[in-house]
């Protein structure tokens, strides 16, 4: 993760960079922990997106550009070159997997060992060669059957379990990501699931520790976290978004894409109003022989609610299904720039029945004042879960070989991980 000063060979090995690599924008921060102040951006640029859908890459030369592009303005703006990025993930494939495991351990106290003993059995039952581990974090250790354990390690008992919580995302997909991200000459230093980031910008103290949902409307993906106990519990995607309320709306009111696009940011909103049907929308023609045409704003508040209670109720019976309703706390947070929808708090309190708000990044020295919104959440998350020490079992990019994990390969580097993790947060 070094980086280099321009002109220079002085390493700074400080200071990092991230990726949000979006379906409309690509965005990169550069920043440092400034001394007893907090994480500083020392540049930011972003570009509009090409090449890429739904955070995987469709066209290799257009996305290479546009991320060439986002980090040369980030560069210019930090007077730095990078060299490593930590980027997001915000594929559809992006899913949680609980895996809970027990071993009986022959010393009568816990020591490093049996933990990472437990941790590389829980990461070797895995069987899931085509989805990458992005995160493995322990939620919960209990030791003789007590539950509840936070660092079991110098207490004394026969057995030791422990509830591994695993964000994967598929392999292919972030293979071409990771490969797209090379060709700009970058090194992948690490990769964060999109609303895990966004959550570490825009939540406070008391969501973390009661239970909140954190949930990112991007333009072609909708990507859900569930923290609880500081934990991150569960996450899940689906593969739409804003671009599918302008499409919508594009079809519904037939006016061509960016003329929807604006529509839909002036007069969109997913709650009727009392003169929804006297107000009337005015829809620029599709070719050179159509005319301006106008449509009642009714159409329009019907085409923009139908999708976004759509997605609402997608996401509400994921969390259903998943088990974790009541364990998702009573509040929801909504970052994305597709969050900025007039009604979109409104309608998912009616839907989730949640107290619900729009997450704003907060606590970063230096960001500019157009990266403030909630959909500059997830850039400025990465940055600051950068430096803000995690209680993860795995550091650095995950394996994408594809190969499937082994127990036996926990003998070798990988043990240094988990050290490494061990060390850190206990
Ligand atoms: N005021 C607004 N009202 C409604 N939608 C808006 C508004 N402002 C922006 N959007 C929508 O937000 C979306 C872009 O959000 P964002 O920048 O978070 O996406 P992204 O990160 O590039 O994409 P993704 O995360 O899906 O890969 C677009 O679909 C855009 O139309
Ligand atoms: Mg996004």
């Amino acid at each position: 993760m070094a980086l280099f000063k321009v002109g220079s060979v002085q390493a700074q090995p400080e200071i990092f960079a991230v990726l949000d690599v979006g379906s409309s924008k690509v965005v990169c921060f550069i920043g440092h922990q400034e001394a007893g102040a907090g994480v500083r951006i020392l540049g930011a640029g972003y570009h509009a997106s090409a090449g890429l859908k739904s955070g995987a890459v469709v066209d290799m030369e257009a996305a290479e550009y546009t991320i060439r592009h986002a980090v040369t303005k980030a560069e210019k703006a930090a007077g730095l070159a990078i060299s490593s990025v930590i980027v997001n993930v915000s594929t559809r494939s992006l899913k949680s997997r609980h895996i809970n495991v027990e071993t009986t351990f022959s010393s009568a106290e816990v020591a490093d060992k049996d933990l990472r003993r437990l941790v590389d059995t829980a990461m070797a039952e895995f069987a899931e060669p085509e989805q990458a581990i992005l995160h493995a974090l322990p939620m919960n250790w209990t030791l003789d059957g007590e539950r509840g354990i936070r660092d079991p390690r110098g207490m004394f008992g026969k057995n030791l379990g422990v509830d591994m919580h695993f964000v994967t995302a598929n392999v292919g997909v972030l293979r071409n990501l990771a490969h797209c991200i090379e060709r700009c000459h970058l090194r992948i230093a690490g990769m964060i699931a999109s609303p895990y980031g966004a959550g570490e910008a825009v939540l406070v103290d008391d969501e973390f520790d009661l239970g909140v949902t954190l949930i990112d409307m991007g333009a072609g993906i909708t990507t859900a976290a569930v923290f609880r106990d500081r934990t991150l519990v569960y996450v899940d995607a689906i593969g739409v978004g804003g671009k599918n309320v302008t499409s919508d709306i594009a079809r519904g009111l037939t006016t061509p894409w960016e003329a929807a696009e604006r529509i839909k940011t002036i007069y969109g909103s997913a709650l009727e109003s009392p003169d929804d049907d006297t107000q009337m929308v005015p829809c620029p023609p599709m070719g050179a022989q159509d005319e301006l045409h106008h449509e009642p704003l009714s159409s329009l508040t019907s085409i923009v609610r139908s999708r976004a209670e759509e997605t609402f109720e997608i996401l509400r019976d994921r969390f259903k299904d998943a088990g974790i309703g009541d364990f998702a706390g009573r509040r929801i947070v909504l970052t994305g720039g597709a969050a900025q929808l007039s009604g979109a708090v409104q309608l998912a309190e009616y839907i989730f029945g949640k107290r619900v708000r729009v997450g704003h990044p907060h606590g970063l020295l230096g960001l500019p004042d157009e990266m403030t919104g909630p959909d500059f959440a997830v850039a400025a998350g990465l940055i600051k879960h950068v430096f803000h020490d995690k209680t993860e079992a795995n550091n650095g990019p995950p394996d994408l070989s594809g190969r499937r994990i082994r127990q036996r390969r926990y003998a070798g580097g990988n043990v240094v991980r988990s050290l490494k993790w061990f060390k850190d947060n206990f």
